[in-house]
């Protein structure tokens, strides 16, 4: 069955260049009637203009799709508010949201200030927050809603000089895992992708041929089939060069230590049955995890 948006609207973050435009010019082929938010300004976040944005609205014009354009940052309140107003007065509903805007302040924790940490997580935590919650009751009301977090491979795993950054993209995966539970009765998913891709963020770390092979267009189809009507939820897509790959957090079985004796020594002794991966599980919530200690402890 093709994936189509007749009929729906998609928000879609950062979208004047890179990733989220590619993203932005698919939802439009398919139907969507797309806003484009960037603030235009460069790799750190410095600038801005609202010509990015607009180039991107005439190409959607130009393939025969509706788009409009936002300039706003995702980190202030009122053009945020802004954004949704705008969104609802042009095409009455926000069915999809993509959280896409962000920037790199990289340096080695050494060397970091702490307002370069504040910004990149202002810009791509509370930015996808801010822009989520603004959303949030419209979607609720509609009884649809398609959200996506951009994370990364520095948050799932870790980067050299990219403390902030790594910070703020797992802190996504945390608000998804939430965000996934309270929208589950109101038909809103959630979910996030951890991409690979050539743009300007990262065309100076590859080489050309590694760029070609690393388009964002070769992200995007995992992007749609995430907010689409049949998307899973709470699922972190890594996707890059047309791969695409699923990313979990796996916790061990565990082991009952008892109660009585419990010391830091008896858990150091235990530590390769504690750490033995084998039958390992990812959890869908923290309950279930807690479930798990409970039936260790009664010996199950
Ligand atoms: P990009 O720099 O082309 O796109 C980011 C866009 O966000 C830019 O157009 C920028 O103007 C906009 N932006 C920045 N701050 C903003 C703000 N406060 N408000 C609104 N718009 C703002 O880079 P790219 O690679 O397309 O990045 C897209 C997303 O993917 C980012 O969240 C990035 O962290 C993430 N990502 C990219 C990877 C890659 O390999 N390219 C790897 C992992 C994550």
């Amino acid at each position: 069955m093709p994936i189509r948006f007749d009929g729906k609207v998609a928000i879609v973050t950062g979208a004047g260049g890179g990733l989220g435009r590619a993203h932005a010019l698919e939802l439009a082929r398919r139907g969507a009637k797309v806003v484009i938010n960037d603030l235009g300004g460069s790799v750190d976040g410095s600038g801005g203009s609202s010509d990015a944005a607009n180039k991107v609205v005439e190409e959607i014009k130009a393939l025969g799709g509706q788009a409009i354009a936002n300039g706003t940052s995702v980190t202030d309140d009122t053009g945020v508010a802004g954004l949704v107003k705008q969104t609802l007065d042009a095409f009455g509903r926000i069915d999809i949201l993509i959280n896409n805007a962000g920037v790199l302040r990289d340096k080695s924790f050494s060397k970091m200030e702490i307002k370069d940490f504040e910004f990149v997580l202002d810009v791509h935590l509370l930015g996808s927050v801010k822009v989520t919650k603004a959303c949030w009751e419209t979607m609720k009301a509609q009884q649809y809603g398609r959200i996506l977090m951009t994370s990364s491979s520095s948050g799932l795993y870790g980067n050299f000089g990219q403390t902030n950054y790594g910070a703020a993209k797992l802190g996504l995966v945390g608000f998804m895992n939430t965000l996934k539970l309270e929208g589950q009765k109101d038909n809103i998913r959630v979910n996030s992708l951890a991409p690979v891709a050539g743009t300007r963020m990262t065309e100076n770390l590859m080489p050309p041929q590694v760029l070609e092979a690393l388009k964002p267009e070769y992200v995007t189809p995992g992007v749609i089939y995430l907010v689409g009507e049949d998307a899973p939820t709470g699922v972190t897509l890594a996707a890059g060069g047309g791969a695409f790959a699923i990313a979990q957090i796996f916790e061990s079985h565990g082991v009952f230590l008892g109660h009585d004796g419990l010391t830091a020594e008896k858990v150091a002794d235990a530590w390769l049955k504690i750490a033995d991966m084998t039958g390992s599980k990812p959890y869908f919530m923290g309950g279930e995890q807690t479930g798990k200690f409970f039936e260790l402890i009664s010996g199950k």
